[in-house]
């Protein structure tokens, strides 16, 4: 059997009707566009953007901003056509498998969990940095560390923040979504509070130069730390200038993630044909107008080379003499992240659940709870990776390899499009991706092109990921996946085969 093989959009759609491995259809438009920006605003914005701004594109961070949505925008434009056809849970891992054949999905979905579960452990431990700047800003000291010995480090906050989320989303999706309207209504008034308290700061001067003179061998900027097509074509690796705006543009790029993230809950949707395209795409067009307004604040507040690479909204404020401005926005921001976290678990288990149906992980992980109508087991052994990995691993700064997963992804989703296109024409699309085949192709040129602004260390650890997923697909899933093995089809999909 080839590693090709498809399965037919008719097989997962009636594999999602399947009685114990089956998700509640109980989500809005709204609900969507709010799990979007749920997870959608938060380490990117409140940590990243400041680095961005003061290692690598100083003002012209806005540029990189604009860049980035571009590229989201059109993958996003292809998310919501396959959303709207195929919608079932697994998002670009399940639209893959009706196009570009098993294997590709297989990589997608191992893809899209490295994204999901190294994501929610990144924006945990950054949780756990702005909650502890809290309770400091608070008068409470709390130990940087705990742990038994010298060099065993445990992030205790991180750690009950995902075993809570964990619980919760355990229990189920609508209750977590519940939850979630609060915190992003929380985290929405923050982000505008930065623009319109920090507006009254801005100092024009700070803007200029507002693309900084291109600074050759810059400290990060060498060696295996250098955006691989800096290497490929032989530049002096260098930050600032143009260059500087795609290094950075490749970094906050991580800022929009999660817009894809609302495609894996399809079948939890109650009309995913007509909302699924409007909460992807609302989400993103309201996320990028407020980055662009925050990177043009905090630009303008404080001179890019001043900016906190850490917490850089909090301390523009501080900069300004405004402390209990920053304290708010501390405690914004730790609201903020714990919806990202969670709804980042959402996804992996959802991704997860469609690969455990389709038999390329073991079936009896993504069986759902006839109560809460979720994969419990999946869900906490998802949660106990993640927990696991944000409180005892150094992964803090990983963002990079979070982006390739995700950019990965993006461009054999954008590839995809006109394959199906081309394969089933008959099929219904609610939603369809203007230009067909150029559009989708002008994405994948373009995610590519971010991906080889990342450094050559994160391409090599991407590759290590990658290459232990091929061995798990040889070992286990090629033999015990539903293609091979016919007979497990249940009646409804045997039935669906074309
Ligand atoms: N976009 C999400 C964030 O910025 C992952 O935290």
């Amino acid at each position: 059997m080839s590693v090709f093989r498809t399965k037919s959009v008719e097989q997962s759609l009636a594999a999602a009707d399947e009685a114990d491995h089956h998700l509640k259809r109980r989500l809005s438009a709204l609900d969507l566009t709010v799990f979007g920006i749920g997870v959608i605003i938060g380490a990117g914005i409140f940590t990243v953007t400041g680095r961005a701004a003061q290692q690598y594109a100083g003002p012209s961070v806005v540029y990189s901003f604009i860049l980035g949505a571009v590229v989201c925008g059109l993958a996003a434009l292809c998310y919501a056509e396959f959303a709207s056809t195929v919608p079932v849970s697994g998002s670009a891992y399940t639209f893959s498998y009706a196009t570009l054949g098993e294997i590709v999905a297989w990589a997608i979905g191992w893809d899209l969990l490295l994204e999901l579960m190294l994501g929610a452990s990144v924006v945990a431990q950054g949780w756990s940095t702005y909650f502890v700047t809290l309770l400091d800003q608070l008068g409470i000291t709390w130990p940087a560390s705990l742990g038994p010995a010298d060099g065993w480090h445990f992030d205790l906050p991180a750690f009950v923040l995902v075993a809570g989320l964990t619980l919760l989303v355990a229990k189920g999706i609508k209750e977590s979504l519940r939850v979630n309207l609060v915190l992003v209504a929380i985290k929405l008034f923050i982000v505008l509070f930065v623009i319109i308290a920090g507006i009254g700061f801005i100092n024009r001067d700070n803007w200029t130069p507002f693309i900084p003179p291109s600074a050759p061998g810059a400290k990060g900027s060498e060696g295996i730390h250098a955006p691989v097509l800096q290497l490929i074509t032989g530049v002096t690796p260098a930050t600032f200038g143009v260059l500087g705006i795609m290094s950075a543009a490749a970094l906050v790029f991580f800022a929009y993630i999660g817009f894809d993230v609302v495609a894996t809950t399809a079948e939890e949707a109650k009309n995913p044909q007509r909302d699924l395209p409007r909460g992807i795409i609302g989400s993103l067009v309201i996320c990028t107008i407020l980055y662009v307004a925050v990177s043009l604040v905090i630009t303008g507040m404080q001179k890019y080379s001043e900016i906190d690479p850490k917490a850089a909204l909090a301390n523009a404020f501080v900069a300004v003499g405004k402390d209990g401005y920053a304290t708010l926005i501390s405690a914004g921001a730790v609201a903020g992240l714990t919806t990202v976290v969670m709804t980042l678990i959402i996804g992996a288990t959802r991704v997860t659940f469609a690969m455990s149906r389709d038999r390329l992980l073991p079936p009896g992980l993504g069986v759902t709870n006839p109560n809460t109508g979720t994969p419990v087991k999946l869900t906490l052994i998802i949660g106990a990776a993640v927990a696991v990995a944000a409180s005892i691993t150094p992964i803090g700064t990983l963002e990079e390899m979070v982006n390739i997963g995700t950019l990965a992804a993006f461009v054999l989703v954008s590839l995809a499009v006109p394959i199906l296109r081309k394969k089933r024409p008959d099929l219904k699309r609610s939603f369809k991706v203007p230009g067909n085949p150029w559009v989708p192709w002008l994405s994948a040129a373009m995610c590519f092109y971010l991906i080889l602004n990342l450094s050559l260390e994160t391409w090599l650890r991407f590759i290590v990921w990658m290459v232990l997923g091929f061995v798990i697909y040889f070992l286990y899933s090629r033999q015990h996946s539903r293609l091979a093995t016919g007979d497990k089809w249940t009646e409804a999909e045997r039935d669906a085969v074309p």
